[in-house]
């Protein structure tokens, strides 16, 4: 897997270009978003309990909704703030490490729920805030508890959350670090977002270096558990194309529970992301691991879902800024 250790590498470079653009994105203004923005703006109609009903039945028909949804919510803020480099502005086009369509799944959900909001409360509620509004709610459905969700942003007028460019997961844990600073999230906020590899999935390709060939040593990771190379190699054949996909958290009872069971597998070197194993190595983030890991799970959800409404604040449109999308597919 040469080729991807060398896309790594050039998407590390190209971070470099991207982030001497970063201040090419406009501010926004996150002191205009509020908790429960909807509420009686909608006649007789409720926006929240319509969102929630949705999500719900899809819930019940399967358990990968809050992935999609935490996923999609980390690109949507990314495209709100209008940059053209990621809300970590790292670079590192997203098309280096996956093939389109790869990466970003569920948009007919997300159409779906903007159309039923739409037929109730016509031209009112912007597709970002359904993503926020559906991702809390499916969070808390997976386990995650459920923390006050603030709304009253707009959509942007510029680029589709699919040409998003977000960090590879071969980002160095200082690089990340830097990254969520200069978006206003530290450390602490970092690693609990990152504990939202507790669901979903990976697709080989982004982890495949580290099974075959890490760093071109002709070996895999040496911090990854034995057993694990074993079994993710056995689901991620050397000559394959990249696209079987694993469980982020190897605890396999709870690959699809918000909790903090990603933390204890990380700190078992059972990460699948390097990324993710570098949180639980590194000195500058192993202790916040290591308390989360060993508190409760419940604690991991309080914290996460704080950490999630920070980041749903970052450089956010309102006002009269942006656009209310008609359809969360297409820019009006
Ligand atoms: C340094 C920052 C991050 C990196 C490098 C990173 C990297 C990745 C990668 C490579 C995948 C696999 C994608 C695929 O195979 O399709 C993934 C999935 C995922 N990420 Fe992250 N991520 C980061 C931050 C976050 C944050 C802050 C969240 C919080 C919401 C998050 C939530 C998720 C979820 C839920 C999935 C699974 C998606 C699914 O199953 O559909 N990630 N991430
Ligand atoms: C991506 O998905 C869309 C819609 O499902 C499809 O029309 C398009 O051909 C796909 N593109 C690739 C490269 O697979
Ligand atoms: C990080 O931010 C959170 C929430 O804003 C705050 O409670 C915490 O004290 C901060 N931690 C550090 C290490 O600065």
């Amino acid at each position: 897997m040469t080729s991807t250790v060398t896309n790594a590498v050039l998407a590390l470079a190209l971070g470099l270009i991207f982030l001497s653009l970063a201040g090419q994105c406009y501010a926004g203004s996150s002191a205009a978003l509020e908790v429960e923005f909807y509420k009686g703006k909608c006649g007789i109609f409720d926006v929240e309990s319509i969102v929630a009903g949705l999500v719900k039945a899809k819930f019940f028909k399967g358990p990968t909704i809050a992935p999609k949804f935490m996923r999609r919510a980390l690109l949507y803020t990314v495209e709100s703030a209008g940059c053209d480099a990621s809300l970590l502005l790292i670079g590192g086009s997203s098309e280096r490490f996956a093939p389109p369509n790869l990466s970003v799944r569920g948009h007919e959900f997300i159409d779906e729920v903007k159309d039923a909001v739409e037929s109730f409360c016509p031209g009112l509620v912007s597709c970002v805030d359904i993503i926020a509004i559906a991702t809390r709610d499916a969070i808390s459905l997976s386990g995650g508890g459920r923390y006050r969700v603030e709304t009253g942003r707009r959509d942007g007028f510029n680029s589709l959350a699919e040409n998003v460019d977000l960090p590879g997961p071969q980002i160095p844990v200082s690089e990340s670090i830097a990254a969520f600073t200069r978006k206003g999230l530290n450390v602490t906020d970092m690693v609990y977002l990152l504990g939202g590899h507790t669901v979903g999935v990976a697709h080989c390709l982004f982890f495949q270096d580290r099974l075959y060939n890490f760093q071109n040593t002709g070996r895999p990771d040496p911090t990854m558990d034995l057993e694990l190379v074993r079994s993710l190699r056995s689901r991620c054949p050397q000559e394959s194309t990249g696209k079987n996909i694993v469980s982020l958290d190897q605890n396999f009872l709870s690959s699809f529970i918000v909790d903090n069971s990603f933390y204890k597998q990380i700190l078992g070197k059972r990460a699948v992301l390097q990324i993710d194993q570098q949180l639980a190595l590194d000195p500058s983030t192993r202790d916040i691991v290591t308390t989360m890991a060993s508190g409760r799970a419940s604690d991991f959800g309080n914290n996460f879902g704080e950490a999630m409404v920070k980041m749903g604040a970052i450089q956010v449109l309102a006002g009269t800024e942006g656009e209310i999308r008609k359809s969360c597919s297409f820019i009006n």
